[in-house]
């Protein structure tokens, strides 16, 4: 991965969340951080809105690159803001361009007025599209099609089980899946969540208590964790044999995948400008519903981080206002 962009004396700081030492949302403060400055082939962008992927906070990659502490860190790594610096070599993209994207992650993110990022991390976003919606939107959408194609080869008349249909990756597996012609069931925690996700493509929908076993699913060609935590062995047992297991918070269990006969996989999620540039298109045509849980300005980023273990006023994405 890329080395860390820098800061020179004279550049002025920037507002940022950080946090100095390894934890959850209580380590973050809201700071006085360096401005970083964009290398070859990246760019500054001034951020807008930064959204939040609660369990962020405990990927290894927040923390460490090569296995070296990295504190302190900026999180967030997805956002729209608008270009505010090109390094050398960048030519497709301008200063005053609209973009989003995604940021490394085991790099500063874009919970900070300035995030720096490989050019090839973003796209145009348009005018049609919100900094919000465009925020939050990036990395669950490119997620979710790396599930379904790159990963699961799902094909049309196939059927796949979703456990958490209606969460932000979620939420794009149940459109994506549908809109690829399977045959979609997902579980979800509540009645409510379970009226979205028909809302949202789901053929059949399985309301679970959050630690209750789903039972007599079975047989189905693909089947995707879109909880995180431990993948349930119910889940594994629920894929034919032969068939497909995506999971999306840690590597599967060997010992399961054997068990039942299953392919299990593990990826975590590459940038794609052209993905991006296709999402803008879905978001603008209204072809894609993208919801949005709350917003928080960036001095109260703590809290924003901290409503990850609250109930939230609705469903969708956390999403930091920075400007
Ligand atoms: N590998 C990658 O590249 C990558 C990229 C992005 C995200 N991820 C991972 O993907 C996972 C999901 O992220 P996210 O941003 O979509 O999280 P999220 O928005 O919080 O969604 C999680 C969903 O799971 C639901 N849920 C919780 N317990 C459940 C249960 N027992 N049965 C059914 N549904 C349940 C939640 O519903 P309620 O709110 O009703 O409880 C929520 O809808 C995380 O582990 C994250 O780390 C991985």
């Amino acid at each position: 991965m890329d080395a860390e962009p820098t800061a020179t004396n004279t550049t002025p700081p920037m507002m940022a969340l950080r946090a100095h030492e390894r934890g959850g949302p209580e380590r973050l403060v809201y700071e006085d951080a360096p401005r970083p400055i964009a290398g070859p082939d990246e760019i500054c962008v001034a951020v807008r809105a930064a959204a939040i992927t609660f369990a962020e906070l405990t990927w290894p990659e927040t923390w460490e690159v090569n296995g070296i502490d990295r504190t302190p860190i900026i999180p967030s790594h997805e956002f729209a803001g608008v270009v505010s610096e090109v390094g050398p070599g960048v030519i497709d993209l301008a200063v005053g361009d609209s973009v989003f994207g995604i940021a490394p992650f085991n790099r500063d993110g874009a919970a900070a007025e300035f995030v720096v990022v490989p050019a090839a991390y973003v796209a145009r976003k348009g005018t049609r599209v919100s900094d919000v919606v465009a925020a939050a939107a990036a990395l669950p959408a490119l997620t979710a099609w790396e599930a379904l194609g790159g990963q699961a080869h799902l094909a049309a008349g196939q059927r796949i089980l979703i456990r958490g249909g209606t969460g932000a990756v979620g939420a794009f597996l149940t459109q994506f899946a549908h809109g690829m012609g399977a045959e979609v069931t997902v579980t979800v925690t509540s009645a409510l969540a379970g009226a979205r996700a028909r809302n949202l493509g789901a053929d059949h929908v399985v309301v679970t208590g959050p630690d209750s076993e789903a039972r007599d699913l079975q047989a189905f060609d693909v089947a995707i964790d879109a909880v995180g935590g431990n993948v349930p062995e119910w889940l594994y047992a629920s894929v034919r044999p032969g068939g497909e297991l995506v999971v999306l918070q840690e590597p599967p269990s060997q010992e399961l995948a054997d068990k039942y006969g299953v392919n299990a996989v593990f990826f975590v999620v590459r940038p794609r400008r052209e993905r991006l540039e296709e999402l803008a298109g879905l978001i603008a045509a209204g072809q894609v519903e993208v919801a949005i849980a709350q917003t928080f300005p960036l001095s109260a980023g703590r809290a924003a981080y901290e409503s990850g273990s609250l109930p939230k006023p609705g469903p969708g994405k956390t999403v930091i206002l920075v400007s």
